[in-house]
């Protein structure tokens, strides 16, 4: 079960709202993470789950409702400002520069995180995190020759290595053969076990299920189930909504 501080959640969303003109994107949503602990969020597409991640970590500005880092409002902060306060994300499409080589895309973020220092130190800690991500004998690759999977773990490397306390992850497994799923399951439990809080959008419910200790379930902007991942297997409203029409396009295609 989670690990927590005792200091409370490390991310906490209270009544976050985001309107696009007369769209509801995100209504009323609210949930906290701690310290050890893996948050997962299902849902249809455009339930909303996108949208809000982007308004936790400041990519798009909320249109109500709070957003807690370590208990302080960070609602009105610059992307860059909560990276540096430990907030880091991953993208559901797999955003490396891909004109670096590995390791200068994991210097890179070392340099844009929290922990700046010198040189030697910096290199030392980018290092550290591509041995985590088990691409240390990448190294010296170019970013553009890797393909959907090195390019999701370095994304995630590069994210950790910023010196984050939380990690948001958008569709991790999206893409993943099932070998690649098991890595990235082994990969997200060591994130835990570092003591990070995470939160996880995902659709692949094998993995979801294995990693979050709870879950929450969107539909229409709104958390429409939150419980735990056996829970939510059972749930005939989540069935209805969400899993069984999922099961049935699975058997018609
Ligand atoms: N930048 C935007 N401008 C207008 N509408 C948007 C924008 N981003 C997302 N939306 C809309 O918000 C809803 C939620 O989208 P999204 O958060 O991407 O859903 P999910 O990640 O759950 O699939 C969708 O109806 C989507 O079309
Ligand atoms: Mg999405």
């Amino acid at each position: 079960m989670a690990v927590t501080s005792g200091s409370g959640p490390v991310l906490e969303a209270r009544g976050v709202r985001k309107d696009y003109g007369g769209l509801i994107a995100v209504a009323d949503v609210s949930f906290a993470v701690g310290a050890g602990e893996i948050l997962g969020i299902a849902g249809p597409n455009g339930a909303g789950k996108t949208t809000l991640f982007d308004v936790m970590t400041g990519h798009t500005k909320a249109t109500g409702g709070e957003v807690l880092l370590a208990g302080r409002t960070i609602t009105d902060e610059p992307v860059h400002a909560r990276t540096r306060l430990g907030l880091a994300r991953t993208f559901q499409q797999p955003m490396v520069a891909r004109s670096l080589t590995v390791q200068e895309n994991m210097v890179l973020a070392v340099a844009y995180g929290r922990s700046r220092g010198p040189a030697g130190h910096r290199r030392q800690t980018a290092a550290e995190y591509l041995d985590f991500i088990g691409m240390a004998d990448q190294a010296q690759t170019s970013s553009d020759l890797l393909g959907v999977f090195d390019r999701k773990r370095l994304m995630l490397g590069t994210a950790l290595a910023t010196g984050a306390s939380v990690i948001l992850l958008d569709e991790p497994f999206g893409g993943l053969s099932p070998a690649e799923i098991d890595e990235t399951i082994v990969l997200i439990n060591g994130i835990r076990e570092r003591g990070l809080a995470v939160v996880c959008i995902e659709h692949v419910m094998r993995a979801l299920t294995s990693i979050a200790d709870r879950v929450l379930v969107m539909h229409h902007g709104s958390v429409f189930f939150e419980g735990t991942p056996a829970q939510m297997l059972a749930d005939e409203q989540v069935i209805e909504v969400y899993l069984g029409s999922r099961h049935k396009k699975a058997g018609e295609a």
